[in-house]
């Protein structure tokens, strides 16, 4: 284990599907083996679209209880709401005033947004600063992202060079991004599954389900004797992200001819359900256990906050801040009445 800390944040706008799976939680539960982790639910990012409280509350756990059925273990990582830790919006402020308008201007998920012609709440702008903030609060090294996150990254590092700078000082650390190069992993109809393009094939589902989404999975139709391109298909591709082992069988057979897409399916569902199926009875139990995750995360935060706090107690020291008034407390011994209280 490094003394270096990587940070990632989790979005509760849905419930992970198999894409967040392989593409962000395996291989952040991968880096946190090797580095002191810091994971944690980005619940205030969420309210940027998600506007139903009973729905946010329940993704919060379905978040919490897939990464821990899948493997976090918040003995090793720090694993916590983003809400719990007030300070994020201390330092998100006073990193918007080292921010040009512009910088946030060319934001990719704003652009887009005033690109369709929605109104975009100034939240939507105001996001890559919140992150920023989400990452240098806990003297983040390394950032596990995809390319969809390329940009928030630069705008973290931009603006922690800057504070550093215009300080005269190592105040932040200033991360590195630790980019994916995996292709993104196809959905059912093999565009890139999304929750929003309903092709998405869920963590979770029964055994049953899980084989009745797999056998749905798009092919061509070439007769079952023909030699096959594994390249080309989606049902390969899904396999060669999940286990390049079973890929590998896969794509020899698909060669040789003699095996249809259906059996190629078949024998995807058994690795998902290999990888999945003893996850599945983990995250049922902790899903239907709602304190129990809350406690855990509640755990963590108590920890990230000893962080944030000496974080902040040096940022505001540098940029002229006063100490907080608890703090002050302690070491002047105020009364009440000097408070004016
Ligand atoms: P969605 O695209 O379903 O809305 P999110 O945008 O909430 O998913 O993504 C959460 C995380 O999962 C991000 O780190 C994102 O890069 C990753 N992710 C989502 N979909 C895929 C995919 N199809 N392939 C690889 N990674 C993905
Ligand atoms: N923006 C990320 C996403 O859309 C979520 C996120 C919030 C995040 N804060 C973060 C990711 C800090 C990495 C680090 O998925």
């Amino acid at each position: 284990m490094t003394a270096k800390t990587s940070l990632t944040g989790i979005k509760p706008t849905a419930t992970p599907h198999l894409g967040n799976y392989l593409g962000a939680i395996r291989p952040a539960l991968e880096l946190s083996k090797t580095f002191r982790s810091f994971y944690f639910i980005a619940d205030y990012h969420a309210i940027t679209s998600v506007k139903d409280p009973v729905a946010l509350r329940s993704y919060v756990h379905d978040v919490a209880a897939t990464w821990l059925a899948t493997g976090l273990d918040p003995e090793r990582t720090v694993f916590f709401r983003q809400s719990d830790v007030p300070e994020v919006f201390e330092l998100s402020w006073i990193l918007s005033c080292l921010l040009a308008t512009g910088q946030l201007e060319r934001g990719h998920a704003y652009k887009d947004a005033i690109a369709k012609g929605e109104v975009a709440n100034a939240g939507i702008f105001y996001y890559p600063v919140l992150m920023a903030a989400d990452i240098l609060l806990y003297d983040t090294n390394v950032v596990p992202i995809g390319k969809d996150q390329k940009q928030h990254l630069e705008l973290c590092r931009d603006v922690a060079v800057r504070l550093n700078h215009v300080y005269g000082g190592k105040v932040l650390v200033v991360p590195e991004p630790h980019l994916s190069d995996a292709p993104l992993v196809p959905g059912l109809d093999g565009e890139k599954m999304s929750k929003s393009r309903g092709n998405a094939i869920p963590l979770f589902a029964s055994a049953k389900e899980l084989r009745k989404v797999v056998m749905k999975i798009a092919t061509t139709s070439e007769p079952l004797e023909a030699p096959k391109d594994p390249e080309a298909a989606t049902v390969w591709q899904l396999t060669r992200q999940l286990s390049p082992a079973v890929a590998d069988a896969m794509a020899e057979k698909l060669r040789a001819g003699g095996y249809g897409w259906g059996h190629a399916k078949e024998d995807l569902y058994q690795a998902l359900e290999a990888e999945l199926g003893p996850k599945r009875e983990v995250y049922a139990a902790l899903r239907a256990d709602e304190e129990k995750l809350d406690r855990v995360l509640a755990e963590g935060a108590e920890q990230a906050r000893r962080v944030a706090r000496a974080t902040m107690a040096r940022v505001r020291e540098a940029i002229g801040i006063a100490r907080p008034l608890q703090d002050l407390r302690s070491t002047v011994n105020l009364k009440r009445s000097d408070l004016g209280g």
